[in-house]
C-alpha cells in the first residue's frame, strides 16, 4: 500500500527549501558571497560587527549604523547571574557543544508566547542581535568553567572577537590573534539556507517557536561530525596521525576501510571550498609554533593524498580541514572549535530566522513514502 507516491530525494539533495537573499554558495566556481560581497573581501576588510549589519540589512553599514549595531550587540550580550551559573554547571557535565545547546535553551523567556508577541518582525531582529551577543558570551563562560577559571565577563567597548578570544583563552589577545578571530567569525557566519543547521533554524522558526529554541536546535544540528563537528574531528585525526611522515599511510588505510575523512567533501562544492583558501591565508599568518606547524603539515599531506584519490570524484577540502589548525594556533581548546563555529553561525541563523518569518513562514511539513505494514486487524484476543 503506497500512501504517497512522490519521488524522494535522500538528504533533500537538490530540493530548494527557501527563497533567500542572504548568502550565495556557487558550488561549481567555488565562491561564497554574503549579500553579493565575496568572503575574501569581507574577511580582509571588515569587522564581524559590520558583517552582522550587512547580513541583517543587505548593505554594508555607514558609521552611524555600525555604531548602532555595535551598541546593540554589546547591550544584548548581557547574561544574568543565574544564566552564567547554569552554563558553568553544564560545562562540568557535557561536551561544550552540548552544554552550549542547553545554556542557550535556558536563556528564556519564561513565557512560550513568541507568536503572540510578534505582530511585526523588528522584534525578531532585536532578539537575533541579542542572541549573537549572548552565544559568543556563553561560549566564553563555558571555556572559563572548563579551565577552572573564575567568570570574567565582557568589558565595556570590547569587540565581539576580542571578548570571545579573551574569555576562551584566559589571555589578552594580540592584534594579530584578534584579527584572525574576527576573520574566522566572518568566514563561518553564513552558508545559505540549505545547510543542516540553518535548515533546522528555519524548521523550528516555521512552528512559530521562540528564537531561543531555533538557535538551540541549530547548535545540536551543527554538533554532528558530518557538519560543524568536523573541525574538531579533523584536528583529532591529525593529532592521532602524529607526524607528516605517517599521514599518507594512515589516510590510505582509512580510505581502504571506506572511512570518511573529516574536512573533505561537500554537498554543494565540486571544487575546493573557498573558505579553506581563506583559512589557509590565515594559517600562513598565525601559525608560528612547531606544534601547529606539524599539524598543518599533516593537513597538507591529507589534502594531497585524499585529493589525488577523491578529487576526480569531486571531493575536495571543505572549511573544516584547516580551520582546526588555526583555532589551535589561537590557543582555543579543541572542544571549543565547534562552539566557536556556532557562535559565528548564530549570525546567519538569526538572519535566516528573520527572513523565514518575513517570507510567509508556512510550517515545514514534508511527507513520507510509506514502507510499513498494510493496515491489519489485531489478532490478539483480550484476556
Ligand atoms: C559533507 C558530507 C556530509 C556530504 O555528504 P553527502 O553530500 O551526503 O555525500 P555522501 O556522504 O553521499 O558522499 C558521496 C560519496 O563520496 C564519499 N565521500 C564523501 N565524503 C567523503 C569523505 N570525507 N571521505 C571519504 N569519502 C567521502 C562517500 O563515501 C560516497 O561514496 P560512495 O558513492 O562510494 O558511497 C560528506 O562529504 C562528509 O561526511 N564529509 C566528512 C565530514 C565533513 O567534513 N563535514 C563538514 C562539511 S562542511
Amino acid at each position: 500500500m503506497a500512501l504517497d507516491t512522490h519521488a524522494m530525494s535522500p538528504g533533500l539533495e537538490g530540493v530548494p527549501i527557501a527563497q533567500s537573499a542572504i548568502s550565495l554558495v556557487d558550488g561549481e566556481a567555488g565562491q561564497l558571497y554574503y549579500r553579493g560581497y565575496s568572503i575574501e573581501e569581507l574577511t580582509a576588510q571588515c569587522r564581524f560587527e559590520e558583517v552582522v549589519a550587512l547580513l541583517f540589512d543587505g548593505e554594508l553599514p555607514d558609521a552611524g549604523r555600525l555604531a548602532e549595531i555595535t551598541e546593540q550587540l554589546e547591550a544584548g550580550r548581557a547574561l544574568s547571574d543565574g544564566q552564567i551559573e547554569l552554563a558553568r554547571q553544564a560545562a562540568k557535565l557535557a561536551h561544550p557543544m552540548f552544554a552550549l545547546q542547553g545554556a542557550i535553551a535556558a536563556l528564556g523567556p519564561k513565557r512560550n508566547d513568541f507568536d503572540q508577541r510578534q505582530e511585526d518582525f523588528p522584534g525578531a531582529a532585536e532578539r537575533g542581535i541579542q542572541l549573537i551577543g549572548q552565544v559568543g558570551h556563553l561560549t566564553g563562560v563555558l571555556a572559563q568553567a572548563v579551565a577552572g577559571r573564575p567568570y570574567e565577563g565582557p568589558r565595556p567597548g570590547e569587540a565581539h572577537a576580542a571578548m570571545m578570544l579573551r574569555m576562551l583563552t584566559g589571555a589578552e589577545p594580540s592584534a594579530l590573534h584578534e584579527r584572525t578571530m574576527n576573520a574566522l567569525l566572518i568566514l563561518q557566519a553564513d552558508h545559505s539556507a540549505g545547510n543542516a543547521s540553518t535548515f533546522t533554524t528555519r524548521v523550528v522558526t516555521s512552528t512559530k517557536a521562540d528564537p531561543v529554541t531555533a538557535i538551540s536546535a541549530a547548535v545540536g544540528a551543527l554538533s554532528g561530525p558530518a557538519h560543524g563537528g568536523a573541525n574538531e574531528a579533523s584536528l583529532r585525526l591529525f593529532m592521532d596521525i602524529g607526524s607528516p611522515a605517517r599521514a599518507e599511510a594512515d589516510v590510505n588505510r582509512m580510505l581502504a576501510e571506506r572511512a570518511k575523512i573529516p574536512g573533505f567533501g561537500h554537498r554543494v562544492y565540486r571544487v575546493k571550498d573557498p573558505r579553506s583558501a581563506v583559512i589557509q591565508r590565515l594559517a600562513g599568518e598565525v601559525i608560528t609554533r612547531q606544534r601547529e606547524r606539524d599539524l598543518y603539515d599533516i593537513a597538507l599531506t591529507v589534502e594531497r593524498v585524499v585529493g589525488d584519490r577523491l578529487g576526480p570524484r569531486g571531493l575536495w577540502p571543505n572549511v573544516d580541514l584547516f580551520s582546526g589548525c588555526v583555532f589551535a594556533a589561537l590557543d582555543i581548546p579543541i572542544d571549543f572549535f565547534t562552539p566557536c563555529f556556532a557562535a559565528s553561525r548564530t549570525a546567519g541563523w538569526v538572519v535566516h530566522m528573520k527572513e523565514q518569518l518575513e517570507s510567509g513562514n508556512r510550517i515545514f511539513r514534508p511527507s513520507q513514502i510509506w514502507s510499513g505494514a498494510d493496515p491489519r486487524p489485531m489478532a490478539r484476543s483480550l484476556a
